[in-house]
């Protein structure tokens, strides 16, 4: 099938490559020239593990291109919207102006028979919005919402091998039409009898904030009894291993630290709360609202752990941080906690060096006042303590000897509880974690 995605930030490019690999003909269009430019020369403009062997893969078979220019997409049978949806500044709502522009643009390409594919993460109403749009300018071209699920770090994996597909579809003989469309561009997908939901507009676009509240719900549950465990000297880690056992809860997303950040859970949940407002229908959320409380929470309490070990004050202390993405295999920073917790760090008088294998320069920029190192030793030499605030495999696997060696005091403060606490003991390190004892 002949196919354009509009936006190329994570979930477009992504997206753009992997409907390529799945054999359709492909032009990705971002108004980003850089951005572009890049994509064109198999270069990935941010980090995402496998995905610049299958961007080479599928530009050298001719299949995918990547284009500027609106008009490249004419032609194209299905439009993905791939574009992002930012928090408003100021505000808890979602930000909606790249969507809107982006169906617009579509609007000068689209002809009768054309399938516009919303992928965005939109406050529910949205498509019901933009499919009135679309039916009043080009009859006879529909829209469907198709909520994308993928995480970063597993990008490639989660868009090649989705856990399932979510058709939110028009009413009728429109919606068969379109489903068959889906069907067509997903083939070796639903071929592997991937579960498919297919249902309305509304339902397709809640499913996907209500998958990202109930995962920030589970993240702040676990971290709300971290506050506990830290108040009864109990241990979160194994706590969370014991409710996890428990099929019903699981335990993934069970992981107790700093908490949740990037470019999605934050201002997901907040836009949810956002949109419930406007639908009269608030108290539904305002959970959510101490679920944003707590993971907040998470951070102020690395601070003060931070005084804590270094005897009550930060003045002048030397503080290594390791980890500046938001999780790691990410050069993601958007709202990182552990830039965050580095920043307050400053405010209060460290010495801060951060550290990330992945994601210095994009701090660099955005956060100048910070001082970077380029490996975990340099950025712990002579530190009075050593916070540990991405669970990168580099950080969790260093050797706490050597690493002993090159800092002032062996002090380290577990942010992820991500290292092996006696491991670390054992070598004459201070261990403190969110949510457990001290070793
Ligand atoms: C998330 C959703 O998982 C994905 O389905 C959706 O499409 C986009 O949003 P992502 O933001 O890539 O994906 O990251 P995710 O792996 O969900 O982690 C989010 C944050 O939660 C990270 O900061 C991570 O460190 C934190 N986290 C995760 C925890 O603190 N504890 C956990 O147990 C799991």
């Amino acid at each position: 099938m002949k196919v354009s995605v509009i936006g190329c930030g994570y979930l477009g490019a992504v997206h753009a490559a992997s409907m390529a690999e799945m054999g359709h003909e492909v032009v990705g269009v971002d108004v980003d020239e850089r951005k572009v430019a890049a994509l064109r020369e198999a270069k990935a403009p941010f980090y995402e593990p496998g995905f610049e062997e299958l961007l080479a893969r599928t530009l050298a078979t001719g299949r995918l291109r990547f284009s500027t220019d609106i008009a490249d997409a004419s032609g194209s049978v299905l439009h993905f919207v791939c574009v992002g949806t930012p928090q408003k500044r100021g505000e808890y709502a979602a930000d909606m102006h790249f969507v809107e522009a982006a169906v617009e643009s579509l609007l000068q390409v689209l002809t009768p028979g054309d399938l516009v594919v919303g992928k965005s993460t939109v406050p529910v109403g949205t498509a019901a919005q933009l499919a009135d749009m679309v039916a009043e300018k080009v009859p006879g071209a529909l829209l469907v919402w198709n909520p994308e699920f993928l995480r970063e770090g597993f990008a490639v994996q989660d868009t090649l091998h989705p856990d399932r597909l979510v058709y939110g579809l028009p009413e009728g003989p429109d919606g068969e039409v379109a489903e068959r469309m889906l069907d067509e561009v997903y083939a070796p997908i639903v071929a592997r009898g991937t579960p498919k939901v297919t249902t309305d507009y509304a339902t397709a676009e809640m499913v996907k904030t209500a998958a990202n509240s109930f995962l920030a719900t589970k993240i702040s549950f676990i971290n709300a009894m971290a506050e506990l465990c830290e108040a009864t000297g109990a241990d979160v880690k194994l706590l969370a291993d014991a409710i996890g056992y428990d099929d019903r809860i699981g335990r993934k997303f069970l992981n107790a630290g700093l908490g949740f950040g990037g470019g999605c859970l934050p201002k997901d949940i907040r836009a949810f709360m956002a949109r419930a407002g406007e639908l009269g229908a608030d108290q539904a959320l305002t959970f959510l609202r101490e679920v944003d409380n707590i993971n907040m929470r998470r951070r102020i309490r690395m601070v003060e752990l931070a005084r804590e070990v270094c005897d009550g004050s930060l003045l002048g202390k030397r503080v290594a941080v390791l980890g500046a993405a938001f999780k790691p295999d990410s050069d993601d920073i958007r709202d990182s906690p552990a830039l965050n917790v580095a920043a307050q760090l400053q405010l209060q008088g460290a010495v801060v060096r951060v550290t990330d294998p992945a994601a210095v320069d994009n701090s660099r920029r955005q956060w100048p006042q910070l001082d970077y190192a380029d490996t975990a030793e340099e950025a712990a030499e002579r530190a009075d303590a050593v916070l540990v605030l991405t669970e990168w495999t580099q950080y969790r696997e260093l050797d706490p000897v050597a690493f002993g060696k090159v800092v002032a005091q062996k002090r380290v403060l577990d942010g992820r509880n991500a290292l092996d606490r006696e491991a670390w003991t054992a070598a004459g390190w201070t261990y403190r974690a969110l949510g457990r004892r001290s070793g």
